[in-house]
């Protein structure tokens, strides 16, 4: 594997889940093959779980890791090419990246939607800057428009719990005070998809992801209907991205935050979200802390998927 963006990279679904499984047994087997190597992560934006979990990817692969916060302690940077930079930014990073590549074998980038450009987040200009620019691997730790270590290892963690072949699965929206960008579902339903999973989306009108991500998944606007038999909820909140509301928030309706009341038509269904979560908007207290929440074993996984990409990476260095 040279990138990590998308679930393209990953190829054969079924294997990737065995390979994680397998380093899930023992995941120090292949300690050997970081020796003398460097991870860069690089975050534009906070991070709680990224941030240590792919660092302890690395160091379960025998790596280095160095971590750079953009926005705390070094210089800000303009990004786009062509600005008279008398402002508040002294560094380009067209300078910057080449010399953080300089000092690494590996670089992991966190950057998030900036929704002010529907056009430059959908674009990964940030993402793609350091792959054109750095000559080093690069893999996405949550760019503008899919966050790939999430959704795999929301995959491994389905595929651990589920009890049929073929799980329906409901991602659902839910309410939230801020603009969170659509990273996290537009991922979760391209890995969805890929799994060919029983999937089907619900949110309120107006929230309709890119088609480009809903692919083949059933969309449906009655959040009840949606979860009836349900096997996995995944809850989530986003922006709306279609046309002038590209980057709003239109609604805070907190009949979506999910409560006993769905739960109690789903096929007993487990509970998932990606964390950070804001209880009692996106989800009750109750159902997060229930038996049949998942959210501390997907975050868990996280190690696991960033695991078998830094391998795949490391592999083909
Ligand atoms: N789920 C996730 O990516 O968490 P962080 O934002 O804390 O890294």
């Amino acid at each position: 594997m040279r990138h990590f963006t998308s679930v393209k990279e990953i190829g054969n679904l079924d294997l990737a889940v065995k390979e994680a499984l397998e380093i899930k047994a023992d995941r120090f087997k292949y300690s050997h093959l970081g020796k003398n190597k460097t991870l860069m992560m690089v975050f534009f934006n906070s991070s709680l779980r990224t941030r240590l979990s792919t660092q302890k990817a690395a160091l379960n692969l025998g790596m280095n890791v160095i971590v750079l916060d953009i926005n705390q302690g070094a210089w800000k940077l303009e990004t786009e090419r062509g600005v008279i930079m008398d402002g508040d930014k002294p560094e380009h990073i067209l300078e910057a990246i080449p010399v953080m590549a300089s000092y690494c074998d590996v670089i992991g980038v966190r950057s998030f939607a900036r929704f002010e450009d529907k056009k430059y987040d959908y674009d990964e200009v940030i993402l793609n800057q350091f792959i054109q620019y750095s000559g080093r691997p690069v893999f996405s730790m949550e760019a503008a428009t899919r966050h790939p270590l999430q959704s795999f290892a929301d995959l491994i963690t389905i595929e651990e719990h589920k009890t049929k072949a073929r799980p329906k699965v409901v991602m659902t929206w839910a309410p939230h005070p801020k603009a969170l960008p659509q990273a996290v579902p537009n991922s979760f339903a391209e890995w969805m998809n890929a799994a060919d999973y029983d999937f089907v989306i619900t949110h309120p009108e107006g929230y309709e992801l890119d088609p480009q991500f809903v692919g083949s998944a059933k969309v449906e606007y009655d959040q009840m209907k949606a979860f009836e038999g349900a096997d996995f909820v995944y809850a989530k909140n986003w922006a709306a991205y279609t046309g002038e509301n590209y980057g709003k928030v239109l609604s805070k309706d907190r009949s979506w935050t999910v409560s006993d009341r769905q739960m109690a038509v789903t096929n007993n269904a487990h509970f998932m979200h990606c964390l950070p979560v804001r209880r009692n908007m996106i989800v009750t207290d109750d159902i997060i802390e229930s038996p049949r929440s998942l959210v501390i074993p997907e975050a868990a996984n996280r190690e696991i998927s960033a695991t078998v990409v830094l391998k795949r990476i490391l592999e083909d260095l």
